[in-house]
């Protein structure tokens, strides 16, 4: 979920890329690149934001192609080295990438077997080689990028420029991109933002499409070429009517609603590379000695928030798929406590931003007490990922909105990768098991997919109840962390009062809450111990508190004034229940025109304790 923008044409390309890598850094801001190419190829790049990168750049520069990049690190810390664009040993071939390259270690051997250098640690860097080798196969410039994008697994988008070629090649797989044509020149971008103030004229490029941009094959700079199968097409123009800010968050409100909507494509990456449901295990590049993991006594999350909800969803998958008793704490709250053996204590700092101040707290505690430490963050390279033993990519992409709405739904299907693996490492789970969790999980995405395509009914009902008192939130098991998770994002994007319980303590003290302006809102999926909710439900009704169910078997609809469906997926079936939340809570906090993005009092990363 990085930035890429092109630009071949008539004008100088350098202020047209670097204004597009402004434009876009909301996609990625921990290193920026550009490369610039004529006859030769003059590549620059900086670790930091995007100003950092501006420091470093000349102040004009005579190419008329460019290409740039704001990169949101999943593979390699954010470094100068492992900024885009990437080059091959000639220097004479940049290229720019976003996505992951899942066959990268077997690409890399064998092109360092073949001699080429790396100066690296991305998964990026082997495309630049490959073109490399098909070109001094006597491939032609075309021909080689389509050789070198066919050698590679994952998703992509990929921009590459040469020295010597008036060209730029566009190619995707998986991964958004746009050409854009301009008065005077053409543009590639991961997104219309990056060049929305020079055209609005824009083709949408397919799976497995070349766009080519500029003099390649008779066109003059400016044109653009688009290929489907080996064969021209005539591409599909669209004129987009969004201003710059709305193009920004995607044609969404908010950048709240767009990371809701980008759950899908977030869990794709999350994934990518790691599972295989056939064989029943699961990749995460960790190194945890087996040893180590076998004698294991307890894994201990710590978090903050959101983060501590999903450390509470995964602390359940941990015990039910691995087999080790595991316990959540509060960050804040967090003491390495007698009693515990720190050679057989995990403990797990789950924070998305890698910064939160409670939590870095927290796992140096555990470091000093000598237990072994993992991070499962968003942000490679923060503070907490120097801090641990071993870290844990969530891979969701950039988050502005202060609510963290994909990152709780990326998190907790990495940490259920994380349990599948340590179940299997400790040899509690069968590969029967673990191919059934493995597979709900490759159908995590389209499952999400499916509750957003329900957007429209969860608005309805939303603006239906938005005045009402109060909201209560009710699951059991890991239906619990997910009310606890709803209620929070109610309560900090509409300002309203809201409550999550363990469904079973509703009848221990909050029932005196329950009346007809209070609407309750119940787990009743797999996983969250449907029948005995239900009671609760039903203790609910009979106060005439509305009362929304989310469910995935037949028989609460009778006891509900709304259902939602929820699709088959195990033990994941209250995770996509969130995203019914996620969505109740946005159109309850829109339909009083709240700051959705940035609410009172609240802040992204929270770096004080
Ligand atoms: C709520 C929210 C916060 C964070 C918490 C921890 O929507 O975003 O509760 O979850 O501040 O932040 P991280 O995960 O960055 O440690």
């Amino acid at each position: 979920m990085c930035g890429i923008v092109g630009y071949n044409g008539a004008q100088r390309a350098l202020p047209l890329v670097t204004e597009g890598l402004q434009n876009l850094e909301y996609r990625g801001y921990d290193s920026a690149g550009v490369a610039l190419s004529n006859g030769t190829l003059d590549v620059y790049k900086r670790s930091g934001e995007v100003s950092a990168l501006l420091d470093a750049l000349p102040e004009s520069a005579d190419q008329y192609r460019g290409i740039g990049h704001t990169r949101w690190s999943t593979h390699g810390p954010p470094t100068d080295a492992n900024a885009h664009p990437h080059t091959d040993c000639t220097g004479d071939v940049a290229v720019v990438h976003n996505g992951i390259v899942e066959n990268y270690d077997e690409l890399k051997s064998e092109l360092e077997a073949a001699g080429h250098a790396f100066t690296s640690e991305t998964d990026t860097e082997v495309v630049p080689h490959l073109i490399e080798t098909a070109l001094a196969d006597g491939k032609s410039p075309k021909a080689a990028v389509q050789w070198a994008v066919g050698r590679l697994e994952g998703s992509f988008a990929v921009v590459v420029t040469m020295a010597g070629v008036d060209a730029l090649f566009a190619t995707r797989q998986d991964s958004p991109l746009v050409v854009g044509y301009g008065d005077d020149g053409a543009f590639v971008a991961s997104d219309v933002t990056a060049f929305l103030e020079h055209t609005r004229d824009v083709t949408y490029l397919a799976d497995g499409d070349l766009a080519i941009l500029g003099a390649s094959d008779g066109q003059t700079a400016g044109d653009v070429r688009i290929e489907r199968d080996g064969e021209p097409i005539e591409p599909e123009r669209e004129t987009l009517e969004w201003e710059a800010d709305a193009a920004e968050k995607g044609g969404y409100d908010h950048y709240m609603l767009k990371e809701i909507h980008e759950q899908p494509s977030a869990l794709r990456q999350a994934l990518s590379g790691r599972v295989d449901p056939d064989a029943g295990t699961v990749d995460l590049d960790l190194e945890l000695p087996a040893e180590y993991v076998g004698s294991l006594e307890e894994v201990q999350f710590v978090a903050a928030g959101t983060s501590n909800y999903a450390a509470r969803y995964a602390a359940e998958l941990v015990e039910e798929l691995a087999d080790v008793r595991a316990t959540v704490e509060i960050a804040s709250e967090y003491e390495f406590d007698g009693g515990r053996d720190p050679w057989r204590t995990l403990v797990v700092a789950v924070t998305q931003s890698g910064e939160t101040a409670d939590t870095l707290a927290a796992i140096r505690k555990a470091s000093r007490a000598g237990a072994r430490t993992m991070a499962v963050t968003n942000t490679l390279g923060s503070t907490v990922t120097r801090e641990v033993d071993d870290s844990l990519f969530i891979r969701a992409g950039p988050e502005i909105g202060v609510a963290a709405t994909k990152t709780f739904c990326s998190q907790v299907a990495t940490m259920t990768m994380l349990s599948v693996a340590l179940g299997r490492q400790r040899g509690t789970l069968s590969s029967d098991r673990a191919s059934e969790v493995l597979s709900d999980l490759r159908g995590l995405p389209g499952a999400v997919q499916q509750v957003l395509d329900r957007t429209d009914d969860v608005e309805e009902v939303a603006l239906e109840l938005a005045d009402s008192d109060a909201f209560f939130f009710v699951g059991r098991w890991l239906g619990h962390p997910v009310a606890l998770e709803g209620a929070l994002k109610l309560k900090e994007i509409s300002y309203d009062h809201a409550e999550g319980f363990a469904a079973g303590e509703l009848k221990h003290g909050p029932l005196a809450l329950v009346t007809p302006e209070t609407p309750v809102l119940a787990v009743l999926t797999e996983g969250s111990r449907p029948e005995q909710t239900l009671n609760n439900v039903k203790e609910a009704q009979a106060r005439e508190a509305p009362v929304i169910g989310a469910s995935s078997g037949d028989g609460a609809g009778q006891y509900l004034d709304v259902e939602w469906p929820v699709p088959d997926a195990g033990l994941l079936e209250p995770l996509i229940t969130n995203v019914y939340w996620q969505l109740f809570a946005y159109y309850v906090a829109d339909s009083k025109d709240r700051s959705i993005d940035k609410p009172r009092n609240l802040a992204k990363s929270v770096t004080v304790e």
